[in-house]
């Protein structure tokens, strides 16, 4: 019986002693170091950054990753300082990946100052703005506005002024535009990056009137746009469209990242109604369709000159303009060929809305070769356009209100 007595007390022995082992397992397998709890320290801290690799890293490669000159904190301080001005960004899985890179930021590099609630977020809003650049440096980018609206509550019929004025009283007018000819909405983000193209020579009269017309009415339309006056040199016939090609590819170059949408636009057509939208949608859309000149009526159902806009991708697959039509006329005709064979259609907006006034000038002399040409079209596209152009870059200037790009085009391509 003593001795039942002893085995069981020796069993309940042995078995708080195994309750207190399993207890300090456990106590250390939260909070210490015997046990390798490594999987759910990963899991706890580690993972977060992956979701949001393209606009912070620096989980892995910290020190390498801030800035030398800042301590990772006093980065954020500054980046804090830097988006009170800023309005919230939109979508939800910013917002959830932001406040990932938030946990994981705070655990490996904000201080005690930051531990309340409050600045928390504050934090969260600051570290939404900073961006790795290409060298891997954290820096802040700009605020993220709002959207522009797609269509502006102040739009409607315009007047124009067809005075003659001087380029230098222009230019003291609009002192927002950029040098260069470029403009982006201050209050929001535009929609639209647009270039427009504008292919010259000898029209100085016209261009100041243009260049006075024209910002306004864009500035007023909330998107990004640019100003390309593109000058043939030297006394060929003029080459409206491989003028054009030229600005295609010499206005790309001068953004970064490029623009998306393209306004091939004469000189002397002027919009008479802002809610003619200068933007690229599905299909390419012929702007000009009703013109005072001809009596605001469309000449005929497929003409796609004037003033045209395309999307860089229509532009490209239907390798731009021919750069055959020396002389006046076809090589629109040609771009609606092109069109139509890589099955896009023209859009257009309705005649009260895509009306234009046409400044006074001289008719040029109509190209007797442009029917022949237009014969061809069809067959030999993709061999006469982009793929083939060939010109001389004279110079390119960013003057206040345009960039101004001169071009040699002779090469007969
Ligand atoms: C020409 C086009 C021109 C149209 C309207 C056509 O005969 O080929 O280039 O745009 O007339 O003037």
């Amino acid at each position: 019986m003593g001795a039942a007595a002893g085995g069981g007390r020796a069993a309940r022995a042995l078995r708080l002693l195994l309750l207190l082992v399993l207890a300090l397992a456990a106590v250390e397998y939260l909070f210490g170091s015997i046990l390798d709890a490594s999987p759910l320290r990963t899991y706890l801290y580690t993972p977060l950054h992956n979701a949001t690799q393209s606009t912070l890293r620096t989980s892995d490669k910290t020190s390498q990753v801030w800035p030398k000159k800042l301590t990772p904190s006093a980065t954020i301080e500054n980046s804090l300082k830097n988006s009170s001005q800023k309005v919230a960004f939109s979508n939800s899985t910013n917002k959830n990946n932001s406040s990932r890179d938030i946990s994981n930021m705070t655990r490996q590099n904000v201080s005690e100052d930051f531990s309340t609630p409050l600045l928390i977020t504050k934090i969260m809003e600051g570290i939404k703005n900073l961006v790795t650049t290409e060298d891997g440096e954290l820096k802040v980018s700009e605020p993220s506005l709002p959207l522009c609206d797609e269509m502006p509550s102040d739009l409607g019929p315009i007047s124009v002024n067809k005075t003659e004025i001087e380029l230098d009283w222009v230019e003291k007018r609009y002192p927002e535009v950029q040098v260069g000819g470029y403009y982006s909405p201050p209050n929001c983000t535009a929609r639209h990056k647009v270039a427009i193209i504008v292919p010259y020579r000898d029209r100085q009269q016209h261009l100041a009137i243009f260049l006075n017309h024209m910002h306004p009415f864009l500035m007023k339309q909330q998107i990004e746009y640019g100003i390309f006056i593109i000058e043939q040199e030297g006394t060929s016939d003029f080459n409206r469209a491989k003028l054009m090609n030229v600005g295609f590819v010499e206005s790309q170059k001068q953004k970064p990242g490029g623009w998306q949408c393209f306004i091939f636009h004469d000189i002397d057509l002027l919009p008479l109604d802002s809610r003619n939208l200068y933007s690229c949608p599905r299909q390419p859309r012929h702007m000009s369709a009703s013109i005072d000149k001809l009596k605001f009526k469309l000449p005929y159902e497929d003409i796609f000159g004037g003033v045209s806009a395309m999307t860089l991708e229509q532009f490209t697959k239907v390798n731009g303009f021919s750069n055959k039509y020396w002389g006046w006329g076809g090589e629109d005709d040609d771009m609606f060929y092109r069109i139509k064979k890589m099955n896009y259609h023209i859009a257009r907006y309705k005649m009260s809305i895509a009306r234009y006034a046409m400044l006074d000038h001289k008719k040029s002399a109509p190209n007797p070769k442009r029917y022949q040409l237009l014969s061809q079209t069809s067959k030999t596209f993709q061999k006469d356009g982009l793929s083939t152009l060939e010109y001389e870059l004279v110079r390119v200037t960013r003057r206040h209100l345009y960039t101004h790009v001169v071009t040699n085009i002779d090469e007969r391509s």
